[in-house]
């Protein structure tokens, strides 16, 4: 699939802004803080509902505006669809797929299917693993509209639990209610998940072995925080348990403390841990592999190209691994954003558009 064309209307630093983009590269070059984030984030919020950068979406609207509004039109192997949302300061967003207004976010998210890949992520390896739960949870919630129904109820609940937790006077039954829901949400989410990394492992596995002309092989494990279990109703039952016994202890921190709100993902090479052991190159590959499985996987799964969003991560890439990013994907549709672009790698990439981004506005080379 690819993004044919983007309207823009008082979205972050642009004004009206129409683009018409190339089905390859989409190279998008500019000086820092000019608009090339914005410009990717728009893209991405048509596939997500929401942005990458920030939970508050009237971020997104140019300052001063009450409203924001983008609007993208989309190739699908067989069929054209648009997507258009509207932000407002004071009510809710609204989104519209090919013209007719929808309910529930999840009808946006089976849409486009995006990939984002910036400089965060290529810490993700490093960083705390809140940060490796929202890969999972992104990518997830592309993939199966009922992990994100799942996972919106699970932090619902969550939230509640946390607030009963807090107060005085707490009734074991009404409690009790709160954990039942939590079990039944969280075993589900939990299920996906291992699912998810499985097939993700043995994916960047192979893409990681090729990155480094076989020298390395990358694993990537599930660490739930409540042990697996052979059935969903299995695991449903498991963490109902251990929230009743962990009771006492929640009560006393007053939140939550089990569940997989506090899972992880780790990654090895050569059966070592790359956070503690790994060298930052290490890392990087690491995080390159598993955004490339990423895309790999989407086809999989929905037998759709998805979309390639690299924001500013060529700089921060040698040249041998920019190379194999770019070879590797020459199908796809890409928009790199980056100040520069170093000459070399301009000869290797496939066909494509250049757009300037100065100042809120973009002029197409
Ligand atoms: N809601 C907004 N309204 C107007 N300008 C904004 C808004 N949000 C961010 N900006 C401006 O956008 C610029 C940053 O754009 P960004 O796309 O992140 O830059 P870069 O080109 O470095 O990626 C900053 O100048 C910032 O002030
Ligand atoms: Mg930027």
């Amino acid at each position: 699939m690819y993004i044919k064309n983007i309207e823009l209307h008082n979205f972050r630093n642009y004004g009206d802004l129409e683009l018409e983009f190339h089905p390859n590269v989409n190279l998008i070059l500019g000086n820092n803080a000019q608009g090339k984030t914005n410009l990717l984030e728009s893209i991405y919020v048509c596939s997500m509902g929401k942005s990458f950068r920030t939970s508050r979406d009237s971020e997104m609207i140019l300052f001063g505006e009450d409203f924001g509004r983008v609007r993208v039109e989309a190739q699908r192997d067989y069929y054209d669809t648009s997507v258009e949302l509207i932000f407002t300061r004071d009510s809710k967003k609204s989104a519209k797929v090919d013209g007719v207004k929808i309910k529930k976010s999840s009808q946006l998210l089976e849409n486009l299917y995006m990939v984002i890949f910036s400089p965060e992520d290529l810490r993700i390896v490093k960083d705390e693993p809140e940060k490796r739960r929202k890969f999972i949870d992104r990518e997830l919630c592309q993939l199966r509209p009922k992990y994100y129904e799942d996972l919106s109820s699970y932090k619902k609940v969550l939230l509640q639990r946390n607030a009963y937790l807090k107060e005085f006077d707490i009734d074991p039954s009404v409690m009790d209610l709160w954990d039942m829901q939590l079990a039944r949400y969280g075993a589900s989410i939990m299920m996906m998940r291992a699912d998810f990394i499985r097939k993700l492992d043995k994916i960047s596995r192979g893409i990681h072995g090729a990155i480094t002309n076989g020298g390395e092989n990358l694993q990537l494990k599930y660490v739930p925080n409540v042990e697996p279990a052979a059935s969903l109703s299995e695991l449903e039952e498991r963490y109902y348990q251990i929230l009743r016994s962990s009771y006492e202890n929640d009560l006393r921190q007053r939140t939550t403390t089990k569940g997989p709100h506090k899972d992880d993902l780790e990654f090895f090479i050569d059966g070592i841990s790359v956070r503690n052991f790994g060298s930052q190159g290490q890392q990087r590959t690491s995080a390159l592999s598993i955004k490339l499985a990423e895309l790999s996987l989407i086809k999989e799964e929905t037998g759709e190209e998805a979309i390639l969003l690299l924001d500013d991560v060529m700089s921060e890439l040698d040249l041998q691994r920019q190379e194999f990013l770019v070879k590797s994907l020459a199908e796809i549709q890409m928009f790199i954003t980056t100040t520069e672009i170093p000459e070399k790698l301009k000869e290797t990439l496939p066909d494509g558009k250049t757009f300037y981004v100065n100042a809120g506005s973009v002029e197409e080379e």
